[in-house]
């Protein structure tokens, strides 16, 4: 029984898809991964597997995985436990980079470890200044940064307390700053081109009610995106955002359960669903990519079209 270690990157591509698209992020186990080989060859096949639970209404395509040349490259994701960090990782696993996973769980890690063998875990509280910079601060050299970690601790205004605030913003917002100065420093040392991945939200840019201090913290990480992009061009590093609508990770199912109120956002979408970890994957993985070559500053959503409207 292999590993996926021991696989060809495109097989590790693969299984990372039938995983991704079968909603199955938290755990890759080796029989899952032999009943997925055979798979691989007829392009039919790896479609209705690599897509069974996207919407063939909305989505073509021949199935043809575009090369990103992502392998190699080393790159730290925050926020990797658990949901779009955690499949965010296993990506770029199967994809061969190497990946350093930041997360605040050890548990989390442990098991991610087990799925992605050779991944660097760092288990650090990210809102901790000083617990960040022991943790991270002799990482050693880093390509390629994803800063995805954040909560999402909503309140009506009339409510919100300091300790929300504080705790917000240290994560979504001063954590990104931090974190990313200490990779774009070590990049502009080395004279190597980087890109910067910045998670956001269709929050930072519309207002939804109970999350005046989220949609707060996601709007000025998309303006610290373009003043990043700003500064860091001229050393090329790229600096975007992904602007994702709800997905039903951890932190979207605790807020987005009740159909009730996930209505009040679905009616806002023209695409009528809400996305998946493997949609914003894919956005992550381009803009990482240096397929996205010449695009920095953006706010790129995978929103099924909230925007629009
Ligand atoms: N899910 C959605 O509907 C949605 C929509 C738009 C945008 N986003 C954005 O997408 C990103 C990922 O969200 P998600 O849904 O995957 O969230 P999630 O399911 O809550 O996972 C977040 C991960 O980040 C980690 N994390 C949180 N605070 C941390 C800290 N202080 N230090 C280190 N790690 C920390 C969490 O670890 P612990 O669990 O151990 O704390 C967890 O592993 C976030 O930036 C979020 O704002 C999400």
């Amino acid at each position: 029984m292999g590993t996926a270690e021991n696989l060809p990157r495109p097989a590790r591509a693969l299984l990372w898809r039938i995983t991704a698209a079968g909603g199955n992020y938290l755990n890759v186990s080796a029989p899952s991964l032999e009943a997925a080989l055979p798979l691989a060859p007829p392009r039919p096949a790896l479609r209705s597997q690599s897509f069974k639970s996207r919407d063939p209404s909305t989505e073509g395509g021949d199935g043809v995985d575009m090369e990103l040349g992502l392998a190699g490259r080393r790159v730290l994701v925050t926020g990797a436990g658990k949901g779009i960090g955690r499949g965010t990782v296993q990506a770029l696993h199967a994809a061969g980079a190497r990946v350093v996973a930041v997360s605040r769980t050890q548990a989390d890690l442990d098991s991610l470890v087990r799925e992605c063998p050779g991944i660097d875990p760092v288990c650090v509280d990210l809102s901790d200044w000083e617990a960040t910079e022991r943790a991270l601060g002799s990482v050693g050299p880093v390509d390629l940064l994803v800063n995805n970690a954040a909560v999402a601790l909503l309140q009506p205004f009339l409510d919100v307390t300091k300790e929300a605030f504080d705790r917000s913003f240290e994560v979504n917002l001063r954590a990104v700053i931090q974190v990313s100065q200490i990779v774009a420093r070590g990049l502009i040392a080395r004279g190597a081109p980087g890109a910067i991945v910045n998670i956001s939200s269709q929050a930072s840019q519309r207002a939804i009610t109970n999350h005046s201090i989220y949609c707060s913290t996601k709007g000025a990480l998309d303006m610290l995106t373009k003043v990043m992009a700003l500064e860091l061009g001229p050393h090329k590093i790229r600096v975007n955002a992904v602007n994702p609508t709800v997905v039903m990770t951890p932190m979207g199912q605790a807020n987005w359960l009740d159909p009730h109120k996930a209505k009040t956002v679905l009616d806002r979408i023209p695409l009528g669903k809400f996305a998946e970890v493997a949609h914003v994957v894919d956005a992550i993985l381009f803009l990482l990519s240096d397929r996205s070559g010449m695009t920095t500053g953006s706010t790129v959503p995978v929103d099924g079209g909230f925007w629009a409207t």
